[in-house]
Order: structure tokens, then sequence, then C-alpha cells
């Protein structure tokens, strides 16, 4: 890189699900470009397919990185680093962006960053205001839950460069939890926002989910078990079987009393956990990521939160490369020709 890292530009592609999403962010987190193409084809199918995900990623991903050039107007010769998504996702859309960014970063000879995913949810947090007067970056050390249609962990960052993991799903994501539960209620996908909507007109507490407050079985201090890790698989099963001993009666009030109820049960069970987390970890602040974070009823709990807590703008808590690019300055670098040997990894971690 110039000798002059101050005046570095990262140029980022993320293609790890349905995104096609490239960035251009400065050394100091300044977002200069983000661009984000969502693929709408998956709706019809009720979630995202691999296979499309990977061909629309090749249609799409060199008119997003040329967009991504065009709006920080900058040309692909003022681009100090190139960093991409190398994992986890789906094999097929992160191998798109990799060989993108190998062959843009080769042709200039060009350092590459091959970034994590979920280090670039954690970054997110390290990226400048996006208008002024907003609230920017956030300094470590603080807890991270991030929260998405693939993703649910909770971090503790105490460097720019890495995180801990405390807690993570052992199956579904949250935001799959909202998904399956949307479709199960005849909403559309992605279920998140259709869930919202509907729960708005009904009563949380109409219906105990298992982890939900309102279970028997539950206590907010942790009296089923005490762990940070997640499990959603439980509450997806318990919809299905209230819907079956509803039948016929399982539309107009009761579908409401049914999503305020469920969506309830994903919010406490994320909330216990982040208080669990926050206390055992003495950390003061909380910064929350990923598609869920978007969520009404999560963020007026987390209001009533006693700590600080940080919420990124929505387009960089869901999938975007300013958050890949962000990482990438605090991340290694490989020198050309070493990087295009590079894999992508689909699940698990790198050490971190
Ligand atoms: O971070 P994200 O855009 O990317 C992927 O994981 O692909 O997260 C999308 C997820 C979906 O599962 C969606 O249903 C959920 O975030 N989501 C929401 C809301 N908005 C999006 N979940 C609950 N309430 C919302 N308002
Ligand atoms: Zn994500």
């Amino acid at each position: 890189m110039s000798a002059d890292a101050s005046r570095a530009l990262v140029l980022a592609i993320e293609t790890s699900c349905d995104d096609t999403c490239a960035a251009v962010v400065d050394w100091q987190g300044h977002v200069r470009s983000n661009v984000i193409s969502s693929q709408g084809v998956h709706e019809r199918f009720g979630g995202v397919v691999p296979e499309i995900a990977s061909r629309h990623h090749m249609q799409l991903v060199n008119v997003i990185v040329a967009a991504a050039l065009q709006q920080a107007s900058v040309t692909l010769d003022e681009i100090s680093l190139v960093a991409v998504t190398q994992g986890p996702g789906l094999i097929g859309a992160l191998l798109v962006g990799l060989s993108t960014a190998k062959a843009l970063a080769a042709a200039r000879r060009l350092p590459l960053a091959a970034v994590d995913h979920l280090q670039g949810h954690v970054a997110a947090n390290f990226l400048q205001a996006l208008e002024p007067g907003k609230s920017g970056v956030l300094e470590p050390p603080f807890l991270c839950l991030i929260a998405s249609g693939g993703h649910t962990l909770l971090a503790a960052v105490r460097d720019h460069d890495g995180f801990e993991v405390l807690g993570r799903t052992l199956d579904d994501a949250a935001g799959e939890a909202f998904d399956k539960g949307a479709r199960m209620l005849g909403l559309g996908f992605p279920g998140g926002p259709a869930l919202q909507r509907l729960a708005e007109a009904g009563d949380p507490r109409a219906f105990a989910f298992p982890g939900s407050a309102e279970h028997p079985r539950a206590g907010r201090r942790g009296a089923l078990h005490d762990s940070l890790d997640f499990s959603f698989a439980g509450l997806k099963t318990s919809l299905l079987y209230k819907l079956k001993e509803l039948g016929e009666a399982r539309s107009g009030e009761r579908a409401a009393d049914l999503a305020a109820s469920y969506q309830a049960a994903i919010v406490e069970s994320l909330m216990v956990r982040v208080e669990r987390a926050l206390e055992r970890s003495g950390l003061e602040h909380l910064a929350v990521g990923g598609g869920v974070a978007a969520n009404g009823e999560l963020r007026r709990r987390l209001a009533e939160l006693g700590a600080a807590v940080h919420v990124p703008p929505a387009v960089l808590c869901t999938d975007n490369a300013a958050m890949i690019a962000s990482a990438a300055r605090f991340g290694a670098q490989l020198e050309y020709p070493a990087y295009l040997t590079l894999d992508a990894y689909a699940t698990g971690e790198r050490a971190m």
C-alpha cells in the first residue's frame, strides 16, 4: 500500500448471500459509496436459492463495482486495497465476489484483504456517521449482537481486528425464525417486516412460546438454563402446533396475537442473553447489527436497557460492502500473487 495510508481508499465487494454489494471507504472510515443490489427473485421461492443467487451475482457484480467507483468519483487507479468477503456464506455466491476481487486486485497489482463476514458486521460500528450529527464510530470494548437471516451471534469486541464469541445460535438464526414464522402465517418473504406489521395489532401475551417471558418454564433471569447460546427451532415447532390447534380460527385477530407472541418470544430470547452477557462481561456498550436490528419490538426493548446502545443506520446493519471495507482497514493484507490461491469458506469460523 502507498506510504501515505491516511489517503488510502478501499474498494470492497460482498456477495455472501443474496445482495450484490460494492463500496468505497477511506482509511478514516468515511463511506464514499455503498451500492447494494438486492435480488428480489428469491421472494417467490420463500427463501434464497443458492444457485440463483450465484448466477445473479455473476450478472451484477461488475456493474455494481463500476457504480461504487463512479458514485465515489474515483477510478480503480486511485484504489489502494481491494477487500472481499471470504466467508461464511453461500459458497457459489462467495466465489463470484472473491474471483472478481482477485481479478481487480491482480490487474493493478494491488494488495487484497480477505474479510470474515461476521467481522464485517462488527466493523460496521467502526465507520464514520453517514450524515453529520448522527452517531458514528464506536470504539472497543463493546458487546455486539448480530442477528440476521443467516447469523445470530453475541461477541465481546475488545479490539478492531477480532472478537470473542460468547454465544451463537445452535440451530436457526433469529431472522430465519422470523422468516419461517411468517411463512407459516402465510406472510411474504422476507418475513421479519411482515410479521412485525401483523404483530402490531396483536397481544404479545396471548400465547406462551418456549423462551418467552409468558412461558411457564421460562424465567426472565434464566431459570431454564443460563447459556449465552440461542435456539429458535423449538419456537418454530411450537408455532406449527398452535396453528394446527387453531385450525380455521387461525386468521384475523388470532393471527395477530400469534405473530405478536411469537415476535415477543424471539425478542425475549435475544434480550435475556444480551443482559446476561452484559452482566458477565462487564461491558457497558452494546452494538447491534444484522437485519433483525430493524425490528421495532427489539428496539423498544433495547431502549429500556441500562447500557449505551449503538445501532448503525439500517444500510450498514444489513449486508453491505462498506462494513467489509471497514474491517479490511484493521486486518491482514495479502500481496500479489499470494491471494490468487485463496478459497472461500461456507461455514465455520476462522480463528479469531
Ligand atoms: O442482515 P440481513 O439483511 O441479511 C441476511 O441475513 O441475509 O437480514 C435479513 C433478515 C431476514 O431474516 C429478515 O426477515 C430480518 O432480517 N428482518 C427483520 C426485520 N427486518 C428484516 N426481522 C424482524 N423485524 C424486522 N423489522
Ligand atoms: Zn450478514
